[in-house]
């Protein structure tokens, strides 16, 4: 039985990765620690929480003394490292969170596994994931590649490049076993409704404005967040020590034709006239610093690894769409903050 650690498990993409892990690998024990921010909801995991290879700890990786105990008590062969402040705008209005959660925070796991594994290093992987938004921007052609030199644009982006940095300095220093993924903008269930798709779905429903920050001009590379979650599953196993798999769907959109897709998806399966969401779009004042384009080149995981996305944008928006209006309450419950009440009910009354 190998126990591995994943931080970040009650956000957005970690609930995913736990919910694969769990299920697929029964001889894995897996430890989820995450510290339950605004960001991060239990509820996202109900369905495996009971499962005899999973345990929740809530804990702050910001807490050195804390990371320390945890590795001596539970000797993890792995760790998978999600856990950060992850949203653009809350980095530009507070950027000092995403300094000490986004550096200190893995530093904290690193010294963790660097004192845990150095007598026995082998068959150990610290895995960190991380954005192609480390990258900088984009002109109008030309997409991002593992040897893209760095050029961290937001508060957010650079705290992301710093813990790369940082990652790539234990690797050569002192030979600690990692691997690094940079991946595209993600889409699909469960995602925190401060990001794009999730406000403008919970907009559309309730006939509110959908804010366009500047022109609507600005290009994201989307991928389906349970086909990023099959790809970390692959690195985690099959990637090679020191080296940066870079994971993208080549599907590249403007803000604005996003939303009118999604305009025509959520009138279809809201019974409403054709046009009716269109008219929610408004424009707003752009983000500060707001970067043009993003574009990821997989070659090297496609070729190397065979990883390739499963979902077309028509499917995953879709398939998204009926998740969120299946699941309603979920996004009243992250609206309202009623979710985070869920830990209370659910661990402390036990
Ligand atoms: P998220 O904001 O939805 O979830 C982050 C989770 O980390 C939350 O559960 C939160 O409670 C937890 N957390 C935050 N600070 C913590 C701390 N100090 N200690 C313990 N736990 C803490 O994020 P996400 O969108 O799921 O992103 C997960 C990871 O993937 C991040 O590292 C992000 O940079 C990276 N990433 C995200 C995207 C994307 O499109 N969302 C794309 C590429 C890479
Ligand atoms: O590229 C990967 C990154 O994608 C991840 O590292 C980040 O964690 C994740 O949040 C995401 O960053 P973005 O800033 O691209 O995502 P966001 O959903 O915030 O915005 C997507 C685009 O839509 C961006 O160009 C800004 C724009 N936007 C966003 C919001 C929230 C709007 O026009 N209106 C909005 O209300």
């Amino acid at each position: 039985m190998k126990t591995i650690l994943i931080t970040g498990g009650a956000g957005f993409i970690g609930s995913h990765v736990i919910r694969r892990f769990v299920n697929k690998y029964p001889d894995y024990k897996i430890v989820n620690l995450d510290v339950l921010t605004y960001a991060g909801n239990l509820e996202n995991l109900k369905d495996i929480d009971y499962m005899p290879n999973y345990e929740f700890v809530r804990g702050d990786i910001n807490d050195a003394p804390f990371i320390n105990s945890l590795f001596a008590k539970y000797q993890f062969d792995g760790v998978l490292h999600l856990a950060a402040e992850s949203h653009v705008d809350r980095s530009i209005s507070d950027p000092m969170s995403f300094i000490m959660t986004n550096i200190v925070g893995t530093v904290n796991l690193l010294n963790g596994a660097r004192e845990n594994w150095k007598n026995n290093p082998d068959g150990k992987r610290f895995y960190h994931i991380s954005t192609d938004e480390v990258y900088g921007s984009l002109g109008e052609t030309g997409f991002f590649l593992e040897t893209t030199s760095y050029d961290p644009q937001s508060p957010y982006s650079a705290s992301k490049a710093s813990s790369d940095h940082l990652v790539r300095a234990y690797h050569n220093t002192y030979k600690l076993p990692v691997v690094i993924s940079n991946c595209s903008n993600n889409y699909g269930p469960n995602q925190f409704p401060e990001k794009l798709i999730p406000l403008a779905i919970h907009n559309i429903s309730n006939n509110k404005p959908i804010p366009i920050y500047g022109k609507g001009e600005n290009i994201r590379d989307w991928l389906y967040v349970e086909d990023h979650a099959s790809a970390i599953d692959l690195v985690f196993h099959e990637g090679k020590n020191g080296e940066t798999y870079n994971i993208g769907g080549h599907n590249e959109w403007t803000n604005i034709a996003l939303i009118r897709q999604l305009c025509k998806t959520m009138d279809i399966k809201l019974g409403r006239d054709t046009g009716t969401a269109e008219k929610l779009i408004t424009y707003v004042k752009d983000r500060a610093g707001h970067d043009l384009r993003y574009a990821i080149d997989s070659t090297k995981i496609q070729r190397e690894l065979g990883w390739k996305p499963s979902l077309q944008f028509e499917e995953g928006i879709e398939k998204t769409v009926d998740w969120y209006l299946a699941n309603s309450n979920w996004l009243e419950n992250v609206v309202s903050g009623a979710y985070e009440k869920y830990y209370e009910k659910q661990y402390l009354s036990r």
